[in-house]
């Protein structure tokens, strides 16, 4: 993975789901993500806001488990599939910035935010916003890694956990780099999710 704050999304989302992870098509891959959505979001019914949701493939698998969905992502394109691919669910997308999304005054039980995050400026600064989103009780869903050998890119877990030690509350660490399951086949860099629950 290559991206970064220049790359076209829209010109990306008609083959975004081509990947593995992105499309889940493959069923072990689908199941796979399936099984730790489900143990990293709270109880359903609850209210997800997806971030950055692109073609909306993990906003499905949680309204698959019963949960509302509210995605935002700042691609037309990206939007307009998931739109598609949620059509007659629990679910609304919108056209926006995930660092300041449009939801008003809308709170939510889990942010979910999947290879984002460490795209945006000041992750610092938007965690903390993110974190502004949550009722009482919510949680932060952070899945991120570090990709490529040359030239890597991405947030390391000791750098985003560091980033959410200020805003207190339990910090759980999973990596995901041991399980192909999720990727499709086996992976040698980074890859882990950081459930945040506010204090
Ligand atoms: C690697 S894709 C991840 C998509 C989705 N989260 C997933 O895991 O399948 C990154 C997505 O973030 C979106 N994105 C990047 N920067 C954004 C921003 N500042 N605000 C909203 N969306 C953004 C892109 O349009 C793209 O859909």
């Amino acid at each position: 993975m290559t991206y970064d704050s220049a790359y076209d999304w829209d010109a990306a989302a008609a083959a975004f789901d081509e990947e593995p992870d992105h499309g889940l098509r493959d069923p072990r891959v689908r199941a796979a993500w399936a099984g730790r959505l489900r143990d990293w979001l709270p109880a359903a019914p609850a209210d997800v806001l997806d971030l950055g949701c692109g073609t909306g493939s993990l906003s499905l698998l949680a309204a698959e488990q019963g949960h509302r969905v509210t995605g935002v992502d700042r691609s037309r394109a990206m939007v307009t599939l998931a739109r598609e691919k949620l059509a007659g669910r629990d679910a609304v997308f919108l056209c926006g910035d995930a660092a300041a999304p449009p939801v008003g005054e809308q709170r939510f039980d889990a942010v979910l935010v999947r290879h984002v995050l460490w795209t945006l400026p000041d992750p610092g600064r938007v965690l903390r916003h993110w974190r502004g989103l949550l009722r009482p009780g919510g949680r932060l869903v952070l899945v991120e890694g570090v990709w490529g050998t040359v030239s890597p890119v991405g947030i390391p877990a000791d750098r985003l956990t560091a980033l959410l030690a200020p805003l207190g509350g339990q910090v759980c660490l999973e990596r995901l780099s041991g399980d192909p399951a999720l990727w499709g086949r086996e992976v040698d860099d980074e890859r882990y999710a950081v459930v945040a629950l506010s204090g």
